[in-house]
C-alpha cells in the first residue's frame, strides 16, 4: 500500500464524485487538503451543495470551494440530469445542511495550494476540467508544482456522450488540451476500466451490511444511480467511475498503465472531446499520459469496503 498523499479533489458531485469523497474523507492513506467543485453532472450551484451535503453527512472536516460553472470555451453546459436526478445526488435525505461553502474560488484555491506547497500535492480530477485548466492559464507557475495529475476521464475505446467521447472531456475538452499539453504527469483513468467496476446489486448489499453512515450513503447512492444507469445503459450494475482514482492512490496495483501519447479533438465535430490515445505509437509522438488499461476489480472492491469501514461503528 502507498504512504499517505496529499491531493486535491477537483469534481462535480455526481453519485460516484460522491463515493470518491467517501473514499478519500477517512483513508490513511490520503491527505484530502480541500475539494473544488465544477458544473459538470449538474449545475455548479447543485454540485456546490451536493459536495458539502455529502462532507457534513459523513462528518468530513474538509473545505469545500465553488469553482467554474461554465465550461473555458465551449458556451453550452452539458449536465446528466438522467444519470444523476433533478438535485445531482437523487437517492440520500439530508439533514438541513449547515456547511458552507469557502470564499475563496475554486481556482484561487488551487493555485495557492499548489504555489504553497512542496511540490507533493497531486491533483484529482473527476469531472470537467475547467478549474485545473482555469489555474494553469492563470498561473503557470503551478504546472511545475503540480506532483501528478490522476483523472477519471476519457477513453481509448468507446465514449459515453458520443460514441468517440466521454463525458468529463468534452464537456471542456479545451480543458482537458490545455491539461494534456501541460508537461506534468498524467494518469488517465478511462471508460476502458471504470466500466469494469460495476457496482452491482450484490456490491450494494455488501457494503450495506457495514452499519455506519458511509455504508447508508452508499447504498442510498447506488440504489439510485443502479436504476438509472439500468435506464439509459441497460446495466445491471452501474460503473462506479471517479472512486477508481483514489482506489490507485491508496493502491496503485489496483489498475495497470500503459504509457501512451494522448490528444484530445478539440477541432473535429463527429469526434469533438475525444482522446486520441496513440496505444500503438504510431504517432512517434512522445508519450504524455500513462493511460488505465486494466483494473483488479477484486481490489478494488476491497479498497471500496476499507474505505466505508474507516468510517466506524454506527453513528
Ligand atoms: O463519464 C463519467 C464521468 O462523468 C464521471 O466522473 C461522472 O461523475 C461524470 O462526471
Ligand atoms: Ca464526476
Amino acid at each position: 500500500m502507498n504512504s499517505k498523499k496529499k491531493i486535491i479533489l477537483d469534481c462535480d458531485p455526481g453519485h460516484d464524485d460522491a463515493i470518491a469523497i467517501l473514499l478519500a474523507g477517512k483513508s490513511p492513506y490520503i491527505d484530502l487538503l480541500g475539494i473544488s467543485v465544477v458544473a459538470g453532472n449538474q449545475t455548479l450551484d447543485k454540485t456546490v451543495r451536493n459536495a458539502l451535503n455529502v462532507c457534513q453527512y459523513l462528518g468530513l472536516d474538509v473545505p469545500v470551494y465553488r469553482g467554474c460553472g461554465q465550461p473555458m470555451i465551449r458556451d453550452k453546459q452539458v449536465t446528466a440530469g438522467d444519470i444523476h436526478g433533478e438535485s445531482g445526488l437523487d437517492g440520500p435525505v439530508f439533514a438541513p445542511l449547515t456547511k458552507k461553502m469557502e470564499e475563496k474560488h475554486g481556482v484561487q484555491f488551487i493555485i495557492d495550494t499548489l504555489l504553497a506547497s512542496e511540490g507533493d500535492i497531486t491533483v484529482v480530477t473527476t469531472g470537467p476540467m475547467t478549474n485545473l485548466a482555469m489555474a494553469m492559464r492563470l498561473c503557470p507557475d503551478i504546472i511545475p508544482k503540480i506532483k501528478e495529475v490522476v483523472l477519471m476521464g476519457g477513453s481509448y475505446q468507446l465514449g459515453n456522450v458520443t460514441p468517440a467521447a466521454e463525458f468529463n472531456i468534452i464537456t471542456d475538452a479545451d480543458a482537458a488540451h490545455v491539461v494534456f499539453t501541460s508537461g506534468r504527469k498524467i494518469v488517465m483513468v478511462g471508460l476502458d476500466v471504470t466500466r469494469n467496476a460495476l457496482c452491482y446489486p450484490e456490491i450494494v448489499a455488501r457494503m450495506g451490511k457495514i452499519e455506519n453512515a458511509a455504508g447508508r450513503l452508499f447504498v442510498d447512492l447506488m440504489t439510485f444511480f443502479n436504476k438509472t444507469q439500468k435506464e439509459v445503459f441497460g446495466w445491471e450494475g452501474g460503473p462506479l467511475h471517479d472512486p477508481v482514482t483514489i482506489a490507485y492512490l491508496i493502491d496503485t496495483s489496483v489498475l495497470t498503465l500503459k504509457e501512451m501519447y494522448t490528444e484530445i479533438d478539440i477541432r473535429s465535430v463527429q469526434s469533438y472531446g475525444r482522446t486520441n490515445c496513440d496505444f500503438f505509437h504510431y504517432s512517434g509522438q512522445e508519450p504524455n499520459s500513462f493511460v488505465a488499461v486494466d483494473i483488479d476489480t477484486e481490489k478494488f472492491w476491497n479498497i471500496v469496503e476499507d474505505g466505508i469501514r474507516g468510517y466506524g461503528k454506527v453513528q
